[in-house]
């Protein structure tokens, strides 16, 4: 029994494989290097102490999926695999579709092919859209996205029910995480963004070591205690073990799930930013700047369902996320280029 892990050389997916490992899972990892390197892998088996089967595969690649579903006993598949920048979906849309939606599509076909049809599925907060109130319950209406990458998220969330209702075999998790942010503790693995951040904690992290001059503070005049956005962090480690007990649940049931991984709790961009300052012992010069074209004030889960179904809840605290996030970024401060 393995679970395939697509898109297990990124950032949540790398993490994952050390934890679905500890957990005594044996896993198969597919990734088609689009967004990560080699040297992570490497590293996820230093620090397991384990070896697995790699695949260089493109989820879009039918032939080359079904190699793996012939080479493998494949009981179910965490799927990471998709293209993520939000700013990036508004330009290049069509990639996004093809990548995230084609994809899956495509990845669905060949697992019903070869008899799999158990699948953890990657989700964002993104589905529950602008209007809906914090604490965010997996039972409030989606779909309301404002750019083509959370279209795609609530889409294939889409398909997967569809799937389900179609063959009641299927068993499915859909798991809306929250802003994963943190690195392994070890320091040897974490995010590796390409060119200039996107996300708050990158961005802070660079900063801190010099390689940007400041923060930009996208608006400090939300309805917020500071001003600030406010969000759910997550430590990508809890996040991990998250998949663990959605991989125990999926093996389980059957239908289509929804669960939200978050902590409960909402953190401002200035208290990250003074969190960080303060464990680490750094300064992370910002700026206010004019806020971000679509952001929220507030976005944090209600993460009850998981901990009552899942048997799981975060562990990890704020000061752990800058602390090993810190860690990562100062020891690697170039990424996985060795
Ligand atoms: P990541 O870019 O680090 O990991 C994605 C991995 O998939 C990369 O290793 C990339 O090379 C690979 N990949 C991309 N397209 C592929 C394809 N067509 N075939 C095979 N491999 C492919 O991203 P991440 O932060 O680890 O995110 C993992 C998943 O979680 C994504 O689906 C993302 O949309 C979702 N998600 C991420 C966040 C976040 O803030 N990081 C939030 C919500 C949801
Ligand atoms: N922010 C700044 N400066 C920056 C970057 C971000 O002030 O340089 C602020 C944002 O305005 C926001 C907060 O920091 O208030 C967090 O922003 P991120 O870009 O880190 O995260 P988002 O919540 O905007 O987006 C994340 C993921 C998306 C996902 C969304 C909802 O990046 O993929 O959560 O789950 F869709």
């Amino acid at each position: 029994m393995a679970i395939l892990i697509t898109g297990g050389c990124g950032f949540i997916g790398s993490h994952t494989c050390i934890e679905m490992l500890a957990a005594g899972y044996d896993i198969v990892v597919l990734d088609n290097y689009y967004n990560a390197s080699p040297i992570a892998l490497q590293r996820v088996k230093e620090l397991s102490g384990r070896d697995f089967p790699f695949y260089e595969c493109d989820i879009r690649d039918e032939a080359g999926l079904r190699k793996i579903f012939a080479e493998n006993k494949i009981d179910a598949v965490i799927h990471f695999a998709g293209l993520k920048a939000v700013g990036e979906s508004v330009q290049k849309p069509l990639e996004y579709y093809d990548n995230n939606v084609g994809g899956t599509v495509t990845l669905c076909r060949v697992m019903a092919e070869a008899g799999c049809k158990r699948m953890i599925f990657s989700s964002s907060a993104t589905v529950y859209g602008m209007s809906n109130p914090s604490p965010l319950l997996e039972t409030y209406h989606t779909g309301e996205v404002t750019n083509p990458y959370g279209r795609t998220k609530y889409i294939i969330e889409e398909i997967l029910k569809d799937v389900c209702v179609s063959d009641p075999a299927w068993s499915v998790v859909l798991l809306r995480y929250f802003n994963p942010i943190g690195a392994h503790e070890s320091g040897r693995i974490g995010e590796n963004p390409n060119g200039i951040p996107n996300n708050l904690m990158p961005y802070i992290s660079q900063v801190a070591i010099g390689k940007r001059p400041f923060l930009s503070v996208f608006g400090d005049d939300y309805d917020t205690p500071d001003g600030t956005g406010v969000r759910d962090y997550i430590h990508v480690v809890d996040l991990a073990k998250g998949h663990v007990r959605a991989t125990d649940f999926a093996l389980k049931n059957t239908g289509a799930e929804v669960f939200n991984l978050g902590t409960g709790k909402g953190t401002s961009v200035l208290e990250l930013v003074k969190t960080f300052e303060r464990v680490n012992g750094v300064a992370v010069p910002y700026k206010v700047t004019p806020r971000r074209p679509g952001d929220i004030a507030t976005c944090y889960s209600d993460p009850h369902k998981a901990e009552a179904v899942l048997q799981w809840k975060t562990e990890k605290t704020v000061e752990d996320m800058c602390r090993d996030t810190w860690r990562w970024q100062s020891q690697n401060p170039n990424g996985f280029e060795e």
